[in-house]
């Protein structure tokens, strides 16, 4: 039976209701709440803007404008994500906002990101050279321009330079944070005798920034929703206090990586649940990246577990009663896309729902407790969709946008269901915008997917840096014998 309405919860016992309940209430972020984050995310977007710094890093980038669209030439692109890793090589034509793109992608095997350095760095050249030799077998190869995306948070004094902060995304390499990485990655690839020059490294939210401003000149924010969950904005050096000491030209743009997945580290405003709690315990970085923890891809799969494997144990709740539960016991089991199955599944009885239980994990449900889990998948589903908006909301309050368009990519904005809407819905409580006149109208901020951003946009801030320094501006470069 297909039915567009939610199936019935006539016949759930009273212990799943009382616990439905209980859920809805520790899940639900309200409109004041909302407003209330926003407001305070604000003040920390500031802080970490000034001398003495906050919890939110606000890392300058270097990369000192937005595209015209005409730039031109050709580059390498690796993207070091949180899941893949990909080479791309990028050809900026002289038509404008047109490009050409080959690429190859390679997974990013689950024991790296517990491994050593070299390890790492071993096989991202080993990756990049591959690219090169499938692509360009025999010739001889002047030199690329490389734009490498590396999308954790980094101290950049200089665009050609990034000192990691500390790893995210449950990440735990040793040897690398509080550590340059560039020389790290170029050592491995002089080994090898690659064709390459590091010209730029940048995070994917500012690729993402940049890619999106490159068609779309109304594009004032990038966003990532996906492993990871972060921002960039193109700020004045006049308004960044912790970058006076260099004397730039204060009207000057630079591009800043919030790095808001550490907003409220010192947790003053998001409402944690205790299974926000446990997760952050349990991370190898607890303490850090509390907002992030709270609403992107890897950890969204991980809140369900929680919530499922609390309420078995729970003597007074009655669920997967005389079951074993042994898979879902294990830590990470489940990923944001099996929440988003559970929210598509299309059927009155949940029937879907039902046989991913059976199969994935060996559990036979009934009805009520099918309604409980997707009644759960909508509560951490539309959690994240709102609190990531107070994020985009607070960068435009800052920037005193009062419209425009912010490009976002990664999974979650990309494949969750109605992620968009519940954000923008969210977006225009927090704004209080007027109910719109009719479907096509435009709201006044639209969050819109962006242009490839790891990629394109690391082509473009290479490309935009390329040309900057031919100009005279050296600001923010470490090795300029690379830009010749
Ligand atoms: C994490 C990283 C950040 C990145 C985001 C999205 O928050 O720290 O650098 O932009 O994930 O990938």
């Amino acid at each position: 039976m297909l039915t567009t309405m939610l199936g019935s919860m006539a016949d759930v016992p009273k212990d799943l209701m009382q616990e439905i309940k209980r859920l809805e209430q520790l899940f639900t972020v309200d409109t004041a709440k909302l407003k209330a984050i926003t407001d305070h995310f604000v003040k920390e977007l500031e802080k970490g803007l000034s001398v003495e710094g906050g919890s939110i890093p606000m890392n300058p980038t270097w990369c000192m404008a937005f595209p015209t669209g005409y730039e031109t030439g050709t580059f390498l692109a690796l993207d070091m994500g949180g899941t893949n890793l990909r080479v791309c090589e990028i050809v900026l034509t002289d038509e404008k906002s047109e490009f050409d793109i080959i690429q190859s992608k390679y997974r990013m095997p689950e024991e790296l990101k517990s491994g050593t350095s070299e390890e790492l760095w071993e096989y991202i050249a080993d990756c990049l050279q591959q690219f090169i030799e499938s692509h360009h077998a025999g010739e001889k190869l002047d030199s690329l321009p490389l734009g490498f995306t590396f999308s954790y948070p980094a101290t950049q004094d200089y665009i050609d330079h990034g000192v990691l902060q500390r790893w995210t995304k449950g990440f735990d390499i040793d040897g690398v944070e509080g550590k340059n990485v560039v020389p790290m990655f170029e050592a491995a690839i002089a080994k090898r005798g690659a064709p390459i020059k590091l010209t730029a490294l940048i995070n994917d939210t500012t690729g993402t920034l940049i890619a999106s401003a490159y068609t779309d000149t109304k594009m004032k924010i990038g966003c990532i929703f996906g492993t990871g969950c972060n921002a960039a904005y193109m700020e004045n050096c006049g308004s960044i206090p912790k970058l006076a000491h260099m004397n730039l030209p204060p009207d000057m743009p630079m591009a800043i990586n919030c790095e808001w997945g550490a907003f409220d580290n010192e947790h003053k405003v998001l409402p944690r649940t205790p299974y926000d709690i446990i997760i952050d315990k349990d991370s190898p970085r607890p303490g850090q990246q509390a907002f992030e923890k709270m609403i992107a891809g890897l950890y969204l799969g991980e809140l369900f577990r929680l919530v499922l494997v609390d309420l078995h144990d729970n003597k007074e709740v009655h669920i997967f009663e005389g079951q074993n539960i042994d898979k879902l016991r294990k830590a990470y089991t489940l990923d944001s896309s099996f929440l988003s199955l559970v929210e598509e599944d299309p059927f009155e009885n949940l029937s879907e729902t039902g046989d991913l239980f059976q199969n994935k994990l060996g559990i036979t449900t009934t009805h009520p407790e099918l309604e409980l889990i997707r009644r759960l998948a909508e509560l951490i589903g539309t959690r994240a969709a709102r609190l990531s908006s107070c994020g985009v909301a607070a960068i435009s309050k800052k920037k005193g946008y009062e419209t425009c368009h912010v490009g976002a990519d990664g999974s979650v904005f990309n494949k969750y269901p109605h992620f968009k809407q519940r954000g923008a819905q969210a977006l225009r409580e927090i704004l209080d915008w007027a109910p719109k006149k009719n479907s096509k109208e435009e709201d006044p901020i639209e969050i819109l997917a962006a242009e490839d951003g790891s990629g394109v946009g690391a082509a473009l801030i290479a490309a935009l840096t390329l040309k900057r320094v031919k100009e005279g501006n050296m600001a923010g470069i470490l090795h300029p014998e690379n830009f010749k």
